[in-house]
């Protein structure tokens, strides 16, 4: 995959893609990343990229030029899936991730100060994503999430595969609590059933305790997973429905 990335600030890149999977994926050549610096395609002789706002109001604008000046100097442009980085765009989730990293080229665009003009998202973007319903300095700290969101689902980025399958969110559930040694730190032990070794066990306590963990934390996923037929099975959904209920009767009434 390749991925060009649009910033006024490409230094603010440097740290996050020198270091673990992105780093290694990068030097294994699984992701291509080029930074590209918008005040290189600003006008004049002071390179200028934003202007205050037709019509009055705080702040500066970043102009549509340098966005569009710099997208044309990208090789194969026209085949890539160009998205503009704004609190206003649709949430990320590891669905929009997954679908992304099938992607054989992403082009990034970061806005700062108080906003793109909007002919950049109507007429260069193709998408607009949204890290989180606040609202950062600028779309630089988005594109960092949302490039290691995406490296790490690109085959071969990871380690062991594996590990991919049972992560939080991926099947719809968070993931069950892990445990390393020491069997028991200040008084806390491990949960009796992961020293069993009987892996069928195992397993199965796993699936209740991300099961459960998703309908404590995040109603909201639970509800969906259970409307995603394959997400969550008819025994994943009875053992849960009693689980509740006989939560729900264990409480002290209020
Ligand atoms: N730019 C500013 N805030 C943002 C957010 N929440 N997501 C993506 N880009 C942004």
């Amino acid at each position: 995959m390749r991925i060009d990335i649009l910033t006024l600030f490409p230094e603010m890149f440097a740290g996050p893609f020198a270091e673990s999977i992105v780093a290694r994926a990068v030097e294994q050549e699984i992701v291509q990343i080029e930074l590209h610096n918008l005040r290189d395609w600003g006008e004049g002789k002071r390179r200028n990229v934003d202007d205050a706002p037709f019509g009055g109001g705080a702040g500066m604008v970043m102009q549509p030029e340098p966005f569009f000046r710099a997208v044309e100097s990208i090789p194969d442009h026209e085949q890539a899936r160009t998205i503009l980085l704004t609190p206003q765009g649709r949430l990320l989730t590891q669905q929009i991730v997954d679908e992304l990293a099938t992607a054989p080229h992403l082009i990034l665009l970061c806005g700062h100060y108080e906003g793109v003009d909007e002919r950049v998202r109507e007429h260069l973007a193709d998408d607009e994503i949204s890290i989180g319903d606040y609202v950062l300095s600028g779309g630089e700290p988005a594109a960092i999430v949302l490039v290691d969101a995406l490296v790490r689902r690109l085959p071969g980025a990871l380690g062991s595969e594996t590990s991919l399958d049972e992560e939080s969110h991926t099947g719809g559930l968070l993931e069950y609590p892990q445990y390393t040694r020491p069997a028991e730190f200040r008084g806390w032990h491990v949960p009796d059933i992961l020293l069993s070794g009987h892996h069928k066990e195992v397993a199965g306590w796993r699936r209740r305790q991300s099961l459960l963990r998703t309908a404590q934390r995040r109603p909201d996923l639970l509800r969906q997973a259970l409307q995603d037929g394959d997400a969550v099975s008819e025994e994943d959904r009875r053992w849960l429905e009693e689980e509740l209920e006989t939560n729900l009767q264990d409480q002290p009434p209020s």
